[in-house]
C-alpha cells in the first residue's frame, strides 16, 4: 500500500501567498503529499486565504462550507487554514467552522508538516506566532522539478507603513528582509529548474534591506545571473522609491519597464486621512523622474474609492490625478472596512456612493489602458512565451509591459523570448505574429 497522501491547496490573494502556496507544497511533499486538482480526492485541503477586504474573507467561509459533505464521507480529511484570515481570526476561524483542523499563520508554514502530525489523533492545532527565524530557510525545496518560466521569490514581508485601511501590518507583521546571498542562490536554482523571469515579491518590496543592501543592488546583482533573462518587483511605496532604484530603470537592461506604485486616492485629505504620508503633486513629481529614467515605463496603480470623508471633490482629485498620469493598467476597489484598522470606525460613505464612484473610476481606467495597449499595434516586442493558449497552436506569452500576448506557436518555444509583431488588441491581451 502506498502511503502517499493527497493534498489540495487554493490560494486566494496577493502572488505572496501564491509563492508561499508553492513552499507549503514542497514542505508538504518532502512528507509524503502530492497535490490534486480537485478537493473530492483530497486527504488534506489547504486554503491560503486573503484577508484584504471584507470579500475576500467571506470567500473563505463559504468554501469551508462546501467541504461539510467531504469530510462526513472522509472522516479522516484534514481540512487547514493558512495566510491572512488565519492570522487575523485564528481561533475564530475553528468557532464558526469546526471542520477546520489547523490553522496556520503565514510566519509559522515551517510548522507545517509537524502540525499536520500533531491533527492525526483528532486534535486541532493552531500556530499563528511570528517565530524569529526565517520560516523559508527551513522550507525544504522539492527535487529539482522543472517550472514554468516566471516565477514569483519573495524578498521582504511585512509592512511598517500601516495606512489606516490596510490589514498586512497586522496579518504579515513587521518588515523584514531575507538575506541577499541566499535570494542569489534561490535565483539560481530556479534558473537551473527553467525560469527565465523572476518577479521579486514583498509587500513594501522596495524598502528591502538587508546586509547593507538595498532593492537596487539586489536587482543589479541578481541581473548577473546566466540565463536568467527579465527582473520585475512588487509592490511598492511611493516613499521607499529611492534614486538607486529609479536608476536601475535607467541602467540595467534586465529590469522590465513596468512599475507598480500604488497611490491610492488623488487627494491630499484623503491621503492624509489615509496615513500615506505623501501628497499627490509629490507622487505625480516622483513619476516624471521614474519616467526621465526610463521614458517607455508603464506605470500601474492601486485605488481605493468612498474610503471614510471622501467627498465629491476629493474623488475629483482621484480623477484628475489618473488623467495626467495615464496609467497602463490599474486596480480599483471600493473601500471595505477591516477590523482592528484605524479607519474602520470612521463614518463610512454609503454603498451606492461607492458603487457609482468605482464605476466612473474604472471607466476612465479602462479606457487608458486600452489606449495603452492600442499604442502598442505595428510595435515588435520581445515575447517570452509561457504557456498553451486558448487555440491549438496557439501560445501565450508576455511582453516587457506585462501584456498578455497570443500567437502562433508550438510548445517547444516555451520559455523562450521571441520577436512578436503586435496586430491586435482585445479586452485583456495583445494578438500577433512572430518574426
Ligand atoms: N479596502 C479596499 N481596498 C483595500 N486595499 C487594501 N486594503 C483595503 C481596504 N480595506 C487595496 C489597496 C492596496 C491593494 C492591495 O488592496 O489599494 O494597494
Ligand atoms: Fe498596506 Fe501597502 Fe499601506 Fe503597507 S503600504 S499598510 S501593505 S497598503
Amino acid at each position: 500500500m502506498s502511503d502517499t497522501k493527497k493534498l489540495f491547496v487554493k490560494t486566494y490573494g496577493c502572488q505572496m501567498n501564491v509563492y508561499d502556496s508553492e513552499r507549503m507544497v514542497d514542505a508538504l511533499g518532502a512528507d509524503g503529499f502530492e497535490t490534486v486538482e480537485t478537493p473530492d480526492e483530497a486527504d488534506m485541503i489547504l486554503l491560503n486565504t486573503c484577508h484584504i477586504r471584507e470579500k475576500a474573507a467571506e470567500k473563505v467561509y463559504s468554501e469551508l462550507g462546501r467541504y461539510r459533505k467531504l469530510k462526513e464521507a472522509k472522516p479522516d480529511l484534514k481540512i487547514g487554514v493558512a495566510g491572512c484570515v488565519a492570522q487575523a481570526e485564528g481561533e475564530e476561524i475553528m468557532r464558526r467552522q469546526p471542520l477546520v483542523d489547523l490553522v496556520v499563520g503565514p510566519q509559522a508554514y515551517h510548522r507545517l508538516p509537524d502540525m499536520v502530525q500533531r491533527t492525526d489523533n483528532g486534535a486541532k492545532v493552531i500556530d499563528t506566532d511570528f517565530p524569529e527565524e526565517d520560516k523559508f530557510d527551513h522550507l525544504p525545496r522539492g527535487p529539482k522539478a522543472r517550472r514554468a518560466p516566471s516565477a514569483f521569490l519573495t524578498v521582504q514581508e511585512g509592512c511598517d507603513k500601516f495606512c489606516a485601511f490596510c490589514v498586512v501590518p497586522y496579518t504579515r507583521g513587521a518588515e523584514v528582509s531575507r538575506p541577499p546571498e541566499r535570494l542569489l542562490a534561490e535565483a539560481r536554482d530556479l534558473v537551473e529548474r527553467g525560469v527565465v523571469e523572476v518577479t521579486l515579491l514583498g509587500q513594501n518590496v522596495n524598502a528591502y534591506e538587508a546586509d547593507g543592501w538595498r532593492l537596487a543592488k539586489l536587482i543589479r546583482e541578481m541581473a548577473r545571473t546566466d540565463g536568467l533573462e527579465r527582473i520585475r518587483f512588487t509592490t511598492s511605496h511611493p516613499n521607499d522609491m529611492g534614486d538607486d532604484l529609479i536608476e536601475a530603470f535607467g541602467e540595467v537592461d534586465k529590469l522590465m519597464p513596468y512599475l507598480h506604485l500604488p497611490v491610492q486616492s488623488g487627494s491630499d485629505t484623503v491621503l492624509k486621512a489615509m496615513n500615506r504620508h505623501h501628497t499627490a503633486e509629490e507622487y505625480l513629481r516622483l513619476l516624471e523622474r521614474i519616467r526621465a529614467a526610463r521614458p517607455d515605463i508603464a506605470l500601474s496603480g492601486d485605488f481605493i474609492v468612498g474610503f471614510p470623508g471622501e467627498d465629491e471633490a476629493d474623488f475629483r482629485a482621484t480623477l484628475d490625478l489618473c488623467a495626467e498620469v495615464r496609467y497602463a493598467q490599474a486596480f480599483s476597489f471600493k473601500y471595505s472596512a477591516r477590523p482592528g484598522t484605524p479607519a474602520a470606525d470612521r463614518a463610512h460613505v454609503s454603498e451606492e456612493v461607492k458603487s457609482e464612484r468605482l464605476a466612473r473610476l474604472q471607466e476612465m481606467l479602462t479606457d487608458h489602458q486600452m489606449a495603452f495597449q492600442q499604442s502598442m499595434i505595428g510595435k515588435t516586442l520581445p515575447v517570452l512565451v509561457e504557456k498553451q493558449g486558448r487555440e491549438t497552436g496557439q501560445m501565450v506569452g508576455k511582453s516587457p509591459y506585462l501584456h498578455a500576448v497570443h500567437f502562433q506557436a508550438d510548445s517547444t518555444m516555451a520559455g523562450k523570448i521571441v520577436q512578436v509583431r503586435v496586430e491586435g488588441s482585445e479586452r485583456n491581451s495583445l494578438s500577433g505574429v512572430c518574426v
